[in-house]
């Protein structure tokens, strides 16, 4: 049909995690203007959640802060409530929190039999813990709405491995066999469950910082493994995300879709 959007969210609220910025904001942005029907944005940082509802509010969708750590499935599901109430239940999840949770310290380790192991929890519970919180909170909603839609956003270090950051891709790639079971589970229900694994999104610094990166030579050595010779921006992966949300995407789940400037290839 022409003029038809093939993102249409068809008046669906979705709840998106870690949407206070970087990949989350630019997916909750995106819903919003393919006519999501409300946005829950999730953060444990309130004033981040509270600036991307004012960003939707603006564009004319409903939208509500949803504060809390996705490590605290009691904190998830007394929020996710007050959203239901507030907004409709979300039939959308969208797992976006990761990286090193609150602690914010993403670094390169040593090897990982160097590793301290009290460094593990950080990768573990954002990116694993909080996937299995939402999932849990979420999906008895969608099971009575008979639809719904889970989108996690893992690594392309789950997929091909990363050496010195090897639990943080253990708990992506965790999440993505999480969600390969959770879409046999649910499926029956109307329910698809997908991942997508990300290359390097120019998030973590400020504009001013990721220009004096480019200047190093760790830059120069990470950049020659993207066959597009650029890291990723949130709107790189939103549109895909959305497209996942949408109606057009009911025959597609269990799946990890890259998206990664060509940084790994696979069949
Ligand atoms: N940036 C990259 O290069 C990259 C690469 C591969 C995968 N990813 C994944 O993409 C996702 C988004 O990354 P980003 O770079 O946009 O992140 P970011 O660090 O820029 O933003 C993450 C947001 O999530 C929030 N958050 C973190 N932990 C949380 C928690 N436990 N509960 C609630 N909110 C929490 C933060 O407050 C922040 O606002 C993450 O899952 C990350 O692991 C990012």
């Amino acid at each position: 049909m022409i003029g038809e959007d093939t993102l249409d969210i068809g008046g669906q609220v979705a709840l998106v995690t870690g949407a206070g910025k970087g990949v989350g904001r630019g997916i909750a942005l995106e819903l919003a203007k393919h006519n999501a029907g409300g946005i829950a944005v999730n953060d444990f940082d309130a004033g981040r959640a509270n600036e991307v509802v004012e960003e939707v509010r603006a564009m004319g969708v409903k939208a509500v802060p949803a504060v809390f750590d996705v490590t605290d499935r009691g904190a998830v599901a007394t929020v996710y409530e007050k959203v239901t109430a507030e907004l409709g239940a979300p039939t959308i999840l969208v797992n976006n929190a990761g990286n090193a949770g609150p602690d914010g310290t993403f670094d390169l380790g040593p090897p990982f039999w160097d590793e301290d192991p009290a460094v593990w929890n950080k990768y573990i519970a954002t990116n694993f813990y909080g996937v299995l919180n939402c999932c849990h909170v979420a999906l008895p909603y969608m099971v009575e709405a008979g639809r719904g839609r889970v989108v996690t956003i893992v690594s392309d270090s789950g997929r091909v491995g990363e050496p010195r950051l090897a639990v943080y891709a253990a708990a992506k790639a965790g999440a993505a066999g999480f969600m390969r079971s959770l879409a046999k589970d649910a499926g029956r229900h109307g329910i698809t469950c997908n991942s997508i694994a990300l290359g390097s999104i120019q998030t973590m610094q400020t504009p001013e910082q990721f220009e004096a990166y480019k200047q190093t030579d760790q830059y120069k050595k990470a950049i020659a493994q993207y066959t597009i010779r650029r890291y990723g921006q949130p709107e790189d992966v939103s549109g895909l995300a959305a497209f996942l949300c949408s109606d057009r995407a009911s025959w597609i789940t269990g799946q990890t879709y890259p998206v990664n400037g060509g940084y790994s290839m696979a069949q």
